[in-house]
Parts: structure tokens; sequence; C-alpha cells
């Protein structure tokens, strides 16, 4: 024991004035622990508000290179975009995922121009481009993963391509992680990081997402043989091992705050910088209730966050990017 009985021991003495509790505060959140997830879409000085994810919006190019402007000027250290895109564009052979003029890579071109201080993290999976809806190609109704993988390579390479500074394989196929740092490092981009969704749960919590970015009518089935099941932790550990071992600057765990042990013993395990995505079900249930008057919601939106770094996350992926970081340039 390293305290005394009470009263030599009161722990309330370390919070009896903002002061004390100012010097006595483990963790803190800081502008440039966040990473801001937005949807692009087609048109010009169009913007929508996604229904079941209010205040965030579906911007299109020109918008978004402006959001990024006012993100970097809030600190915000990154941007990462989902493309929402044309139905008529949704095949099964994907190939508007590596078309250099898709929605994803000319939104990349458009933030480097606009706000060449913040990182750009662009998505790697087929979802948003394949007909199916599945992230990776659907035959005979098999998710298969070694084709998969050749076309999420061209998919990386046409991202890197466009100015991309962190890309974000989110499929959960095998071998990818070693095949894209191959690729990357075969054709010249030897500083674009791998921020892999290594340990990435088949989870309800993405319903809003999908509505976003208009997957939902075209998904049939679940993710269940490549995403992870919620009831598993020491394969999270495993998968992080083997993305490390391939090549991943960084991890990450997903959903976040029902997944905040995994966070805890990734960050214990490897000491790598993680990561962990408070997705669209997530920011919904917040700012639903919020929205209701049942719960506070800056309060809930600050503390939800903090909880990420107490769980030993480097970062955050988070919808309430701009809002907290507007909270905390306020101090
Ligand atoms: C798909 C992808 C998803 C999310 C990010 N990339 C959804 C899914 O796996 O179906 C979810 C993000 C969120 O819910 O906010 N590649």
């Amino acid at each position: 024991m390293t305290q005394g009985p009470f009263p030599a021991t009161r722990f309330r003495r370390a919070r009896s004035s903002a002061a004390l509790r100012a010097l006595t505060c483990e963790n803190t959140l800081s502008t440039g622990d966040l990473i801001w997830p937005v949807f692009v879409r087609d048109g010009v000085g169009v913007q929508e508000e996604v229904p079941s994810m209010p205040g965030v919006f579906r911007r299109s190019v020109d918008l978004i290179a402006e959001a990024a402007q006012e993100a970097e000027s809030l600190g915000i250290p990154a941007i990462c975009l989902f493309p929402y895109t044309d139905p008529a564009l949704k095949t099964e052979d994907c190939a508007e995922a590596w078309n250099p003029e898709n929605l994803s890579n000319r939104a990349t071109r458009a933030i480097k121009a606009a706000a060449p201080g913040i990182a750009v993290m662009t998505d790697v999976a087929l979802d948003p481009y394949n007909i199916n809806g599945h992230d990776g190609f659907v035959v005979d109704g098999e998710i298969v993963n070694d084709d998969t993988v050749e076309a999420l390579v061209k998919q990386a390479l046409s991202q890197a391509e466009a100015g991309a500074d962190i890309i974000g394989p989110s499929d959960m196929m095998d071998g990818r992680i070693g095949a894209l740092r191959d690729a990357l490092e075969g054709a010249g981009h030897k500083n674009v990081c791998l921020m892999s969704y290594s340990a990435k749960y088949a989870s309800a919590f993405y319903g809003p997402f999908r509505d976003a970015v208009g997957a939902s009518g075209a998904l049939k089935g679940d993710k269940a043989t490549y995403q992870m099941n919620p009831a598993n932790a020491a394969e999270a550990l495993r998968l992080v091992e083997r993305d490390l071992s391939e090549g991943a600057d960084m991890v990450m765990v997903k959903p976040g705050m029902p997944y905040l042990d995994i966070c805890r013993q990734v960050k214990d395990a490897f000491g790598a910088p993680t990561y962990a995505y408070q997705v669209s079900g997530e920011y919904a249930m917040l700012k639903g209730a919020a929205l209701n008057g049942w719960v506070d919601g800056t309060k809930v939106m600050m503390e939800s966050l903090l909880a990420f770094k107490r769980a030993g996350c480097d970062g955050i992926l988070t919808y309430f990017a701009p809002e907290a970081a507007r909270l905390l340039r306020q101090g």
C-alpha cells in the first residue's frame, strides 16, 4: 500500500478546487488528437445533411475544400474522405475505385490546393463502388480475399497519386497491409502512412454511415465473414501484430466507445500509434439524445472523447471534430 488509511488519505483533497483538479488531471484532449471524417458528393456548392446524423453533411468537392480550410484553422491535423458515389457508377468490378477522377481523388487534390497543412486520409475498401455493397468482390455469394487485395492495391495507388498522406484500409481482407506497403514503396510513395483498420468489428453501429455513403440499400447480407466478431479480444491483438509486421504505421480500433478495452490492450501490448473510430452510430446516439434534451450534448461529446485518451488512444476519428475543436480553442 502506498497510501495511508483515512483520514491520512482523503481523495477529496485533490479534488477540492479547480486548480488542484487541473494539477492532478491525468489525461487531456487537444485539437491535435482529432481526425475529421467527411462525406463527399458530386456537384458544386451542394451541402446536404445526413438524416441519421444531424449536423453532418455530404459536401461537394468545393465545399469539402472550404471545410478543410476551416479544420486547418481550428488545428485539426487530418481529414478523412468518404465518397457518396452515384449509384450509376457502382459496378461488380468496382472500377470507379481506382479512377483518378473519382470523388475521393478529386477531393484530395482540392484539399491539398486549399489547405496544404492538413493531412488527407483516404479509405481503402470497395463498398462505395460495389454494386453489392461489400468491401470486397463478391463471387458466387462469397467475398473473395486475394482478388480483392489486388483491387485495393490499385485503389490505394490512385489515392497516393492524388496526394493522400494517410491511407486507411477499412476492408478487413487478409494480406492487404503487406500488399499495399509493397506497392507504395515500389511506386516511390515512401512517406504515405498506412493506418490499418486492424480491429474492425462487424458492428450495427455503422448503420448511419451506410446511409451517408448510400451503401445501405446495396448491401446484401452482412460483413461477418471479414469483419470481427464483437465477442473477440485476443484476435484483435493478433490482427494488430500482423498488421504492424506487414508495415502498418498506425493501427485503429473500430467502433470506439463499446471497444475501449481493446484500445487499452492494443496500446499496452504494442505501444504503436493507436487510434479509435467513434463511428456514425455512436455520433447518432449522442447527438440524438442531445437534440431531445435528454443529455447535455456538449458535455457528453467532450467526456466521450476524453475517454479515448484515457483508454490509451493517440487520436480519434470523430464526426464531432470541428465542434470539439471549436470548444477546445475557446479553452
Ligand atoms: C466501409 C466502412 C464503414 C465505415 C467506415 N468504412 C462501414 C462498414 O464497414 O460497413 C463505418 C464508419 C462509421 O460508421 O462511421 N469500408
